[in-house]
């Protein structure tokens, strides 16, 4: 059995008065139905490992190396540091706006893992090859570039997070079918790449415009394990919600 994982991704949101304002009001309303967490800005890290009791913390990417000429970038050893365990990699903003390619991705989450966090390796189509029916084969090149020469038992514990480009803060989340569907292929992926026991032991989340009022009905479905939320994860109320909804 899978355990659920449902994931809030602040994006370039939130102060440390902020953040710390949300662990006030959220932290104690985590149940034990899911691994809960954020993936929040390097700024407030800090702050949200100190006002975490339950809920996980996430950084939203890191750099492969160690150390070194790479200004304005944040190593594993930076993150592990803080007592980070979560890392958000390849979302499709860093994508789109700053290049990453699959061969980093694969590179971060391999240096993740080397140091003790779990990466949660995001993946998922632009709208332009939605409809040029390219998801499969689109997917399918994302998960095994970013999960290449990894090692099976590591595959088991990491996160791979479908999301649409098309459906990310649009309001337009994908159909249930379309979510489901594309997750199950996901898993085949996995399946093809490190066989049956790693498939259905890592666990795979839905993302995009994912509310309170719609995650339970993603959450039902036999491939969809989670989700990360963008939007719905920034007020304290809708968050609970979300909590509420996973029983
Ligand atoms: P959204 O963002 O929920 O606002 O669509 C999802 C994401 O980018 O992770």
């Amino acid at each position: 059995m899978r355990k659920p994982i449902i994931f809030g991704n602040w994006k370039m949101n939130k102060t440390n008065a902020e953040a710390k304002a949300f662990f006030e009001g959220v932290d104690a309303h985590v149940t034990d139905k899911a691994d809960f967490g954020v993936a929040v800005p390097f700024t407030t890290l800090g702050t949200c490992v100190d006002n975490s009791t339950k809920l996980h913390v996430a950084a939203q990417n890191m750099h492969f190396e160690a150390n070194g000429a790479y200004t304005g970038e944040i190593s594993a050893g930076m993150l592990n540091e803080l007592g980070v365990k979560w890392v958000v990699l390849g979302h499709s903003e860093r994508r789109q706006y700053f290049n990453e390619t699959d061969k980093d991705i694969n590179k971060k989450a391999a240096v993740a893992i080397e140091n003790g966090m779990i990466p949660i390796v995001c993946v998922g189509e632009t709208l332009y090859e939605f409809e040029a029916d390219k998801t499969e084969s689109v997917v399918r090149k994302q998960v095994s570039g970013c999960l290449s020469g990894l090692n099976a038992d590591d595959v088991k514990n990491l996160v791979i997070a479908y999301e649409p480009v098309w459906a990310i803060g649009t309001g337009k989340s994908a159909t249930v079918e379309i979510a489901q569907n594309t997750c199950a292929l996901v898993r085949d992926e996995v399946r093809n790449l490190f066989g049956n026991d790693v498939a259905e032991a890592v666990r795979i989340q839905y993302g995009g415009s994912v509310k309170p009022n719609n995650i339970e009905e993603y959450m039902s479905q036999a491939d969809i394990d989670g989700a990360l939320i963008g939007g719905a994860s920034l007020e304290v109320d809708s968050f609970k919600e979300i909590i509420d909804a996973i029983k």
